[in-house]
């Protein structure tokens, strides 16, 4: 891993350590964790550490995105999963998957034509309805869905979308942290449930 990577990767176990830790919940372990959206799963040792899944699934739709080194999202994912026993990489559009799990994650989802513009992606792509309905559907009846969203204004947009999947909220953590300090607009982690 990069020092830039290892250094994202301990900002992302920092938010949801110190969400945690303030929250009222127990942390999930040992069941099936899909995250989606990965792009090429840099932090999957993250989410290895802090949850202890025993199936880690990163599902992105632009999987085979290719970098100007010549390498594609799959080869960097295979090397940031090569050390994870129970983890793999899934080249898919999650709208579409059909994927019970425990714990669902999702760091950033697409909810404005902006944020997707500005990843180069076609807008096409821009279905949040979609997406968390998915969610609502893959997610185990007593499981947890953990979002991330970049500030206020978006979180509140993608919790009222979440509501309408049929979600419920658990608890918001909203307290910038020292490793988050790059960030334009603070990290907002959200924790949901469904019953
Ligand atoms: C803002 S990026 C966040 C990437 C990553 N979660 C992170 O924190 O670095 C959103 C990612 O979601 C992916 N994505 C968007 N729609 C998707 C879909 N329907 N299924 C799977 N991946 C999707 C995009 O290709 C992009 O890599």
């Amino acid at each position: 891993m990069s020092a830039a990577t290892a250094r994202n990767n301990y900002e992302y176990l920092d938010i949801l350590d110190r969400a945690w830790n303030a929250g009222e919940i127990d942390r999930p372990a040992g069941g099936v964790l899909i995250d989606v959206g990965c792009a090429s799963f840099w932090y999957a040792s993250t989410l290895s550490a802090f949850f202890s899944p025993r199936e880690l699934v990163g599902v992105e739709v632009e999987g085979h995105r290719l970098f100007r080194d010549g390498h594609t999202r799959i080869d960097y994912a295979s090397g940031y999963l090569s050390h994870l026993r129970g983890a793999r990489f899934m080249v898919s559009d999650y709208r579409r998957c059909e994927l019970p799990s425990d714990v669902i994650i999702a760091w950033f989802p697409f909810v404005t034509a902006a944020a997707i513009l500005a990843w180069r992606l076609p807008l096409s792509l821009l279905a949040p309805q979609q997406l968390f309905a998915r969610v609502y559907h893959n997610l185990r009846v007593g499981g947890l869905f953990v979002m991330v969203n970049h500030g206020r204004e978006e979180a509140d947009m993608a919790s009222g979308l979440c509501r309408a999947a049929g979600l419920t909220c658990r608890f918001r953590f909203a307290e910038p942290g020292v490793l988050s300090q790059h960030r334009q607009r603070e990290a907002i982690l959200s924790c949901w449930g469904r019953f």
